[in-house]
């Protein structure tokens, strides 16, 4: 079976304007996108960029819109496209340093701002912690983020305004407030209830359709703002008695 492969290409050192190029690509065996991009790199333009590293659905590195959809290139077959022409995009809302490969940098910086990692007081329990199953409930999908930046991306608050954290830092947040290990308190995440923060979401829920790994950050930012609207309420419940 024959296949074009359009992939967008751009070398801001060269290019004026992005472009698309065609590659045509023979396979009957059902390759992986990824396999398809390796194979055309090495045996039709070494000069082709993207990104990966596990080949497994596991780092996040490959997420690329392929045919109108956000994915990773490593899980998905050629043939559930049912098409033969594959049209490869980078991901949107980011600036691209080459071909596929975009600039990351916004998408690191907006989860660096939540402190993406568990704070603990400093009394770990002697034999570890214990988490309840329902806790772990209450967490598990967020854990599943690979951080490959789709939802970022596919989200069109974040293409406006540079300055919203967006659909993976927030969730990721809630993550942590929710996990019984953290032990932050509310003042200290209190900075997100703003307008580039859980206010910046118009709920538009691209997010959700975009990540690969059927993780809902819509869902993280919802039960942000029901929080941040509670200790609202709980603080001028304090000031007026
Ligand atoms: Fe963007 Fe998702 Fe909100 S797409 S607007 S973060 S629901
Ligand atoms: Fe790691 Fe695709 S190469 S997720």
């Amino acid at each position: 079976m024959e296949y074009t492969f359009r992939i967008l290409r751009f070398d801001p050192q060269t290019d004026e304007s992005p472009y698309f190029q065609n590659f045509l690509f023979e396979t009957d065996l059902n390759k992986s996108i990824l396999e398809a991009l390796m194979t055309i790199r090495n045996e039709q333009d070494g000069s082709l960029s993207f990104r990966y590293s596990c080949r497994e659905a596991i780092c996040g590195s490959c997420a690329m819109v392929i045919n109108g959809r956000f994915d990773l290139a490593c899980r998905t077959e050629i043939q559930s496209l049912n098409s033969p022409q594959i049209v490869i995009e980078p991901l949107p809302n980011m600036e691209i340093q080459k071909d596929l490969v975009v600039d990351m940098d916004p998408f690191w910086k907006a989860l660096h701002a939540i402190k993406p990692y568990v704070q603990s007081n400093g009394d770990i329990p002697e034999n570890g912690y214990r988490i309840e199953d329902r806790e772990i409930d209450k967490i598990f999908q967020y854990v599943n983020c690979i951080l490959c930046g789709s939802c970022y991306s596919a989200c069109p608050v974040v293409s406006r305004n540079e300055d919203y954290l967006g659909p993976a830092a927030l969730a990721k947040l809630l993550r942590f407030v929710k996990d019984p290990r953290d032990k932050r308190l509310f003042a200290d995440y209190a900075g997100v209830s703003t307008k580039d923060g859980v206010w910046g979401c118009h709920t538009i829920f691209k997010c959700n359709e975009a990540c690969p790994k059927d993780v809902r950050p819509a869902d993280g930012i919802e039960a942000l703002r029901r929080k941040m609207v509670v200790e609202k309420v709980k603080s001028l419940f304090r000031i007026n008695r």
